[in-house]
């Protein structure tokens, strides 16, 4: 009888064993996606934007998700899912009303966008605010009221933008995009076998993690690295920063310094963002800009040796400088100003170092010409001229030289069938870096060429779309030519008081060759030139973000892109020198003039090339991290949580009752082998030969 009842139990469990074991293999459905494009956390000083997970990750019941009267039923009262859930869709539905629909119910737990690369942008797209950088720069409420925060007129608002806001908001989930087409495959096949039309379960499961350890604002943050970093080193934010790339077309001496309003400063900014990590390509909004300043800086140079000659041009120079971090809140731009006012920009002037460049400050800026957006669409290209309303009416004396500086420009743009207007005379600046110069010193005269009238015309400005997919680059280049060409020309009169009247050789060539190393091929022949010679095979071929990212440390290191582009410069503004090599190609502690770096060059059967140049870093961090002002309403408070590994997986969440068994089961097998395993020790020496091996 016992036996019987023993025998039955066996059978039952192994039954029961069986089943789970069955089930155990559907469980084998699980498995890791795509997560390596994910949207991040970032501070200012008063609130928190992005998006997070908890601490063990976000775990919800897959919703897959295709047209838009499904969105209508899942964030209808009754259609609301009742249980946790993560919520997928492709790009076309990820805009500010479903969003903001999801973000308002309470079981969302995550979002996945599908993007393969095949779909095309949306109508569309800038999920900046409709007045970027809307509280910092020249148009404050201080500063001058009339103009504030965009009260004249709104610079992004475009009709139709879907994303409009959508990087300032505190999404409260993960929200990862999907690029991968085997796992937005999956995804759905898993979605269509366990979830699509079911009730019970198993039911397919999305665990997303991207834990941020910064939270609340930028003071908060700061304050607890303070505290921690005494212990150790754990931080938890880290202000947005990297470098500025800053290069006088004549080197400048301390010993000789430089007069009054004579340098003619020629800026474009170096990033953009988005929401996603990896992804800020900034074509339109950033690289056109970059692109025309690259090629003119070129140009200047070819034409030193002309300038020198000249009487009038004998006290001046022009300095060419790239901003970084503009996009958020100016920080480029705002701490160069700041050291000007320190005197220590573009170094800090030491007794013990020989040569040094000489201090430049706000009083010898001569002209401010900024290359903003720059990708006018129809023949014969039309670019607007923005100048600052508020200077102009202050002073006639900056008034005539505004008046001056347009007049130049227009008719040099004439000669490359580009018509360049001014803007009706009560329009402000729209973003841009001269706003930082102006508000601390009104009386530069200056310019800021661009594309659009009053309103942007790049439908995707700082967004995701922003690429190259959106330009008709064969027009750009020749466009970009034009522009540069025009630019140029109004530079040379300016130093020179006369017209330009040589040719300029290939800029076109050189322009179509910048925009394929940003915008289409980052292994391109001109990166790989400037790359050191023995790295030249580690470019990569997908273009280099244009997010500013955080301070990678030191004052010479720098984001890939920074990187290039300051090598870039160099190369196409230096001199080659042929008696360093190699070893001693590296600049010398007494020389801050003149910087050296090793290059692949152009030649096939070199080792390499030493460029001499007068092309340096300066630091790209908001002063209000110099100043430990982290609630600073003046200066940009930017700052980029840390983050622990990121990761999203796909399960099978079982039923209940089969998490019971399994447990159950569990502690069965527990017990059974505990007891079997006391019984066979105690019986050891009956089982098992106690014999000993060896006989002695
Ligand atoms: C939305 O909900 C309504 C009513 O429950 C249903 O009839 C309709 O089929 C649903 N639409 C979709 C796309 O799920
Ligand atoms: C911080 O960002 C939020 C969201 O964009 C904005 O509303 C707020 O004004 C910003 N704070 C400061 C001090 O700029
Ligand atoms: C997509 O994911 C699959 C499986 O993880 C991987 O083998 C494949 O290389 C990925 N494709 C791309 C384009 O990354
Ligand atoms: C879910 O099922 C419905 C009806 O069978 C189908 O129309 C829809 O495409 C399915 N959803 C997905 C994401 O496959
Ligand atoms: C800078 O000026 C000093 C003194 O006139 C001179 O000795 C030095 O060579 C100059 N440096 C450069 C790089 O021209
Ligand atoms: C240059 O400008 C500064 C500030 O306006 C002034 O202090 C200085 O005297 C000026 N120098 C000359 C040579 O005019
Ligand atoms: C154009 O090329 C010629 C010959 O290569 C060179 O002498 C001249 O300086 C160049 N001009 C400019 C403006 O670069
Ligand atoms: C560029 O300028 C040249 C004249 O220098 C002109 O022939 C050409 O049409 C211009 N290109 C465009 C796209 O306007
Ligand atoms: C990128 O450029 C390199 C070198 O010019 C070339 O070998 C490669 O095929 C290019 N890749 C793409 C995707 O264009
Ligand atoms: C650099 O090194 C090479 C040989 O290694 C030597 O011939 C040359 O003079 C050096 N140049 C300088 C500027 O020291
Ligand atoms: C480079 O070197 C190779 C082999 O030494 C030679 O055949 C080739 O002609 C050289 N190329 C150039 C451009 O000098």
């Amino acid at each position: 009888m016992k036996k019987l009842i023993l025998y039955s139990v066996f059978l039952l469990l192994s039954i029961r064993i069986k089943g789970i074991l069955s089930d155990r293999t559907s469980l084998k459905i699980y498995e890791n996606i795509q997560s390596d494009i994910f949207c991040f956390r970032r501070l200012n000083a008063t609130h928190q934007i992005g998006c997070a997970s908890h601490s063990g990750g976000n775990v919800g019941v897959l919703y897959v998700i295709e047209v838009e009267e499904e969105v209508e039923n899942i964030t209808s009262v009754e259609g609301s899912p009742p249980m946790p859930f993560v919520v997928a869709m492709p790009i076309t539905l990820f805009n500010m009303n479903n969003m903001r629909a999801f973000k308002k119910l309470e079981n969302l737990r995550g979002v996945l966008i599908f993007k393969p690369e095949t779909l095309k942008p949306l109508k569309n797209f800038s999920p900046d605010q409709s007045c970027p950088n809307r509280n910092y720069g020249f148009y404050t409420e201080k500063l001058n009221v009339e103009y504030a925060a965009c009260k004249k007129k709104e610079w992004n608002k475009l009709p139709g933008n879907e994303a409009l806001g959508m990087m300032f908001e505190d999404w409260g989930v993960p929200i990862f995009i999907i690029t991968n087409k085997t796992h937005i495959q999956n995804i759905k096949k898993y979605y269509n076998h366990f979830n699509n039309g079911t009730e019970g379960l198993p039911l397919c499961s999305v665990q997303m993690t991207s834990v941020m350890l910064a939270a609340k604002d930028s003071d908060t943050c700061m304050r607890r690295n303070k505290l921690i970093s005494n212990l150790n080193e754990v931080k938890t934010c880290d202000p947005l920063s990297d470098k500025n790339i800053v290069n006088p077309l004549f080197p400048t001496n301390k010993t000789e310094g430089i007069s009054n309003r004579s340098l003619i400063v020629v800026g474009a900014r170096l990033d953009s963002f988005s929401m996603f990590d990896k992804l800020a390509p900034g074509a339109h909004s950033t690289v056109t800009g970059l692109v025309t300043l690259l090629t003119v800086a070129k140009n200047m140079a070819g034409l030193r040796e002309k300038i020198l000659e000249k009487e009038k041009a004998k006290d001046k120079n022009i300095l060419f400088i790239i901003f970084n971090g503009e996009a958020f809140d100016y920080i480029g731009s705002s701490r160069i100003v700041f050291d000007m006012q320190k005197n220590l920009f573009p170094v800090r002037i030491l007794d013990g170092i020989k040569d040094q460049p000489a201090l430049i400050n706000l009083h010898h800026v001569s002209h401010f010409i900024e290359l903003s957006q720059l990708a006018p669409p129809d023949v014969p290209a039309s670019l607007w001229l923005h100048t600052d309303p508020v200077s102009v009416k202050q002073s006639t004396e900056v008034s005539d030289k505004v008046k001056h500086l347009v007049q130049i420009f227009e008719t040099e743009a004439k000669k490359g069938n580009i018509k360049a207007s001014e803007v009706p005379a009560d329009l402000p600046l729209p973003p841009a870096s001269f706003q930082s110069f102006l508000r601390h010193d009104n009386s530069i005269p200056g310019m800021v060429i661009a594309d659009h009238n009053d309103e942007f015309i790049n439908r995707y400005y700082n967004s995701i779309f922003d690429t190259n997919e959106v330009l008709d680059i064969s027009f750009l280049t020749q466009i970009l030519t034009n522009i540069s060409t025009a630019v140029s020309g109004t530079l040379y009169q300016l130093l020179t008081e006369e017209e330009l009247n040589e040719h300029l050789n290939s800029t076109e060539e050189l322009v179509s060759g910048l925009l394929e190393c940003y915008l289409q091929n980052a292994s391109c022949p001109l990166f790989r030139q400037i790359a050191d010679p023995l790295m030249t095979e580690r470019l990569r071929v997908e273009p280099y973000p244009l997010y500013v990212s955080v301070d990678s440390g030191g004052p010479t290191k720098a984001n890939a892109i920074t990187l290039y582009t300051r090598y870039l410069l160099a190369y196409l503004t230096g001199e080659k020198v042929e008696d360093r090599d190699r070893k001693n190609c590296t600049g010398d502690v007494q020389d801050q003039i003149y910087h050296f770096d090793w290059m692949a060059g152009s030649e096939v059967n070199t080792t390499g090339v030493c460029i001499k140049s007068t092309v340096m870093y300066t630091v790209a961090q908001s002063p209000a991290y110099v100043l430990n002002d982290w609630k600073s309403t003046e200066y940009s408070t930017w700052t980029e949580s840390v983050w622990l590994e990121t990761s999203a997986r796909l399960f099978l969440q079982p039923k209940k009752s089969q998490e019971v068994i399994t447990l159950v089961t569990g502690f069965i097998i527990f017990f059974v082998s505990i007891i079997s395993v006391y019984f066979i020790n105690e019986r050891s020496s009956i089982i098992f030969n106690t014999k000993p091996l060896v006989g002695c």
